[in-house]
């Protein structure tokens, strides 16, 4: 089976069951949503290999928690936009957006409830780790954090766990090691994490889709933000990159960000880590599969 079919086979499984709860206003909604490049999917299709018809249920599962999650993220986060188009909180409000988002999330556990303890374990195991990673995303966003292994923890929580879930839960139902595939998810995982937050610096809002230094307006404060804050041994200077926290900044301080962006290296660092956890995850796989490696590579490739 080609990758296409497999992802339009997860995304009308998706349908049919939310479709199958009778209101037709839920259905709209949830046929409005982007579907996007539907990443966790991919990696399941290229685990389960031959077997990848009988995985599709299962992608599907993990897809609908990952919608119902970016729903709740964009009103958290008070987000208009998602995946280029308005969120569903912006056309429908954050009440509906809420709830769709658990009715997304409580379907998936439904079908859930079919597999054996050890998957519903997992994936339940995941919810719990996205939430607690939300929470302290909002958390860590109130004060300028400078500690490197909250922010890795955070990540890893937020985006890994369910990325490691998804390659680990899939590894499980076609009988190969989830243990590995876990392991090659999470490192994937927190490369991905720390990359899109460098993008995040580096591209245009053009690019981006979004404001520019988005991140650190909203007071995340992201890895190389932390680096560069450990580089700055002036106090005086320590104290400007604090005072940009959590605001709009005018041309001369950004100038003054770049400037000592471009001076201390932080994002290069950063990019040195997120490189660190791809090499992870390749030497997690415990067979060869040109796939799952030409992933890890175009992840890496994606910030230059
Ligand atoms: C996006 O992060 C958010 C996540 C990856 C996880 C959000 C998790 C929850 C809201 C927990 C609730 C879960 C369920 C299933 C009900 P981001 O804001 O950094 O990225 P963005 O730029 O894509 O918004
Ligand atoms: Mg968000």
């Amino acid at each position: 089976m080609e990758l296409e079919v497999y992802l339009e086979k997860v995304k009308s499984t998706m349908l049919r069951w939310i479709d199958n709860l009778g209101d037709s206003y839920i259905t709209n909604i949830f046929q409005s949503i982007e579907s996007g490049k539907m990443v966790r999917s991919q990696l399941m299709f290229y685990i389960a290999g031959e077997r990848a018809d009988e995985v599709i249920p299962l992608s599907s599962i993990i897809e609908l928690v990952h919608l119902a999650s970016l729903l709740h993220d964009d009103v958290i986060d008070n987000s208009d936009i998602r995946r280029g188009k308005p969120s569903v909180n912006a056309t429908d409000g954050s009440k509906i957006a809420v709830m769709i988002g658990d009715i997304l999330y409580s379907k998936a556990f439904v079908e859930l409830g079919k597999y054996n303890q050890e998957i519903i374990e997992q994936v339940a195991n995941a919810v719990v780790k996205l939430s607690i990673g939300e929470i302290s995303d909002v958390n860590l966003a109130k004060h300028f954090n400078n500690d490197e292994k909250l922010y890795l923890e955070m990540i890893y929580n937020k985006t890994a766990s369910l990325i490691e879930t998804s390659t680990k839960v899939s590894a499980l139902a076609v009988d190969k090691d989830g243990e590995k595939f876990g392991e090659y998810g999470k490192g994937l995982g927190m490369a991905f994490q720390i990359i899109d937050d460098i993008l995040d610096i580096t591209q245009t809002s053009e690019q981006l889709g979004k404001p520019a230094l988005n991140d650190f307006t909203e007071g995340k404060t992201t890895l190389p933000y932390i680096y560069l804050f450990k580089y700055l041994e002036e106090e005086e200077e320590r104290k400007i990159l604090v005072s940009f926290h959590n605001k709009r900044l005018n041309e001369s301080e950004k100038k003054w960000l770049f400037d000592k962006f471009e001076e201390s290296q932080a994002v290069q660092k950063a990019y040195q880590l997120a490189e660190e956890y791809s090499y992870k995850a390749l030497h997690s796989l415990p067979e060869e599969n040109k796939k799952l490696v030409s992933i890890v590579h175009k992840l890496i490739s994606r910030s230059s």
